[in-house]
């Protein structure tokens, strides 16, 4: 298996273009499932979850075809693929995919508003915790669907199509959120979707999906309303700037010091999450090519943050801002209140020097003078990505075992890094 070693000590200076984001990706290709015309995606990350994903949908019926195979000579550009969901071959989803990627689940929303019904396996344990799918199940019932869950799977029925309705979230969901959303769009009449989540990768799919023919409003704040359409047909849309891509560069600029462009990065997509860095003592920029994160000499502050959903602090940027705590001058709560288990870089940060005393869902992060390189390993991608941020600034060599976490979702992470002047190389086993 790979590994990637980083030598810390460097600062990072230059420019670090933004990737499409993975978590509009997925739900992206997912909608291509609704229509029988083809759907193209430009701006596509070349990321592990993207291709697992593209093999899932085929098993669907789903054709796919990458467009102009090389990459760019500057290896900046983002993939466009044609997606093409003519006949829908199979309704059932496998354990053995699911439980691969658990975003696969969603196949279930346009699956069942398509063709009436959908068999998909649950997709069972997640190194961040249960994440069960009760809310996605629930919506879904709400529009008419009868739903079983049984033999590890969930068995959904809407023989005479799904049907608007209202529907509150009791708990804010992107994944349901997405799922509801795709259903509605070919369900009869019209559903009102409370309680959603107002995540701009919800906000892209809504963009696509209207592009598409669906009469969706209200797509970024909590109340959506979709007005259910006979079909939709084929659209090209561009997938927007990976936020939480450019939140972790932005925690690693903020770690090293230097000087970086993100190119193509929009702030208005992680307000929260800069504001944070501000505090820390970080420049921040917005700049028409992207945001410019800038840190001189001077030490970092410790902040307290709590994750939230959308516009809050992400849960998908807090192992990287507690990577950036680790060397704060003084003490920062960090408060998870997304997923109960997400805390599992902590002992691989204790690794490198860190002090980090967790106490329930909440981490109480002593900043250290120095971290000392070590071997690590990670079991989830944003706590991997955290231990390379924690590597830039640690004497010695980290070396980060279990690189396919980060494959999934950084794209070219070592190739961005060192064109900043990191120290960073990818060990093939
Ligand atoms: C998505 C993102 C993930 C991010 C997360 C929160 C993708 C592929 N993944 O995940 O990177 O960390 O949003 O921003 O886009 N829940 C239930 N019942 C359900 C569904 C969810 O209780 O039926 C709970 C979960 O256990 C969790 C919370 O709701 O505590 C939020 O989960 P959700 O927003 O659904 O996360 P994902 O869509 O899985």
């Amino acid at each position: 298996m790979d590994s990637i070693v980083v030598t810390g000590g460097n600062t990072l200076n230059g420019t670090i273009p933004i990737s499409g984001a993975k978590n509009a990706t997925l739900p992206l290709m997912i909608a291509s499932m609704l229509t029988e015309e083809p759907l193209v995606l430009e701006n596509v990350p070349e990321l592990a979850d993207v291709n697992s994903l593209s093999r899932i949908l085929a098993n669907h019926g789903v054709d796919y075809r990458v467009e102009g195979k090389k990459r760019e000579s500057n290896g900046l550009a983002g993939r466009t693929i044609h997606f093409f969901a003519d006949e829908i071959v199979d309704t059932t989803a496998p354990y053995e995919l699911v439980s691969k990627m658990r975003a696969s689940f969603w196949v279930i929303g346009p699956l069942l508003a398509r063709m009436g019904k959908a068999r998909v396996s649950l997709p069972g344990g997640c190194a961040i915790g249960t994440r069960p799918v009760d809310l996605f199940i629930e919506s879904l019932r709400a529009m008419g669907a009868e739903i079983d869950v049984e033999a590890g799977y969930v068995t959904a029925n809407a023989p005479g199509g799904l049907k608007g309705a209202q529907y509150r979230f009791p708990k804010v969901s992107v994944g349901a959120t997405h799922v509801a959303m795709m259903a509605a769009t070919l369900a009869k009449g019209t559903t009102v979707l409370e309680n959603a989540a107002r995540e701009p990768e919800v906000t892209d799919l809504a963009q696509c999906l209207v592009g598409m023919g669906a009469r969706i409003s209200g797509a970024g704040t909590s109340t959506i309303s979709i007005e259910g359409v006979d079909s939709l047909h084929g659209y090209r849309h561009a997938v927007l700037p990976d936020r939480i891509e450019t939140g972790t560069f932005a925690m690693a600029v903020a770690m090293t010091g230097g000087d970086v462009l993100l190119k193509g990065a929009q702030a208005g997509l992680l307000e929260n999450a800069l504001d944070v860095l501000v505090q820390t003592g970080v420049t921040i920029e917005q700049k028409n090519e992207g945001i410019r994160v800038a840190r001189n000499g001077a030490g970092i502050r410790a902040v307290d943050v709590t994750t939230d959903p959308f516009p809050g602090f992400p849960t998908d940027l807090q192992a990287q801002f507690m990577a950036l705590m680790t060397k704060a001058d003084g003490v920062s709560n960090i408060r998870e209140t997304i997923f109960e288990n997400r805390f599992m870089h902590v002992q691989e940060l204790a690794r490198l020097g860190a002090d980090i005393k967790v106490d329930g869902n909440n981490a109480r992060v002593t900043g250290v003078r120095k971290l000392t390189g070590a071997p690590v390993m990670a079991t989830d991608l944003r706590a991997s990505v955290s231990l390379v941020i924690a590597g830039l600034a640690a004497e010695g060599d980290t070396t980060v075992n279990r690189v396919y976490h980060l494959d999934r979702g950084f794209e070219r992470l070592e190739e961005k890094l060192s064109a900043c002047g990191a120290s960073i190389k990818r060990i093939s086993a």
